[in-house]
């Protein structure tokens, strides 16, 4: 979950139809991240503006969209070394949380989102438990899950 939600490259597929047309995954910079964190910068989209992804390792995960003056906190509590209890939290301006339709809207596109998300993230996971799984190079668009496992690595 920290490695996906640490880079963007996986919008090309796994949100071809929901965060891609935003922020595309070819198009995202990570090289503002750091030992202990990732800082993940995607381009301006002309009506939703950017997207900050920032990771404080090992499981402090925000994603901000400034135009839209929102927060989106993924709270994870490890249950065992493969479950994790998710709760996501997003964080409005008064007048933007009194809106319940917008409220609706935007709570049904994270659940979506979340939705993609999961499908992947648990193909992955089966793969993981292979006896063949090799882990293969990471892409330059993929520094973040890199600090992430240096991280992991160094603990
Ligand atoms: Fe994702």
């Amino acid at each position: 979950m920290v490695e996906n939600f640490g880079e963007s490259y996986h919008h090309i597929g796994t949100h071809a139809g929901t965060l891609q047309p935003l922020w595309p995954g070819g198009q995202t910079d990570a090289s503002a991240s750091g030992p202990g964190w990732i800082d993940l910068r995607h381009p301006d989209h002309p009506e939703a503006g950017t997207l900050g992804v920032y990771v404080v390792f090992p499981l402090f995960l925000l994603a901000v969209t400034p135009a839209q003056g929102s927060t989106v906190w993924y709270h994870l509590t490890p249950l065992g070394p493969e479950r994790i209890q998710l709760e996501i939290v997003g964080l409005y301006p008064p007048e933007a949380a009194a809106d319940a339709d917008a409220m609706a809207r935007d709570q049904a596109t994270l659940f979506a989102i979340h939705q993609e998300d999961m499908a992947a993230c648990e193909r992955v996971q089966a793969g993981l438990r292979s006896p063949d799984a090799i882990l293969g190079p990471l892409s330059p668009l993929e520094a973040g899950v890199a600090r992430f496992r240096e991280w992991v690595a160094a603990s």
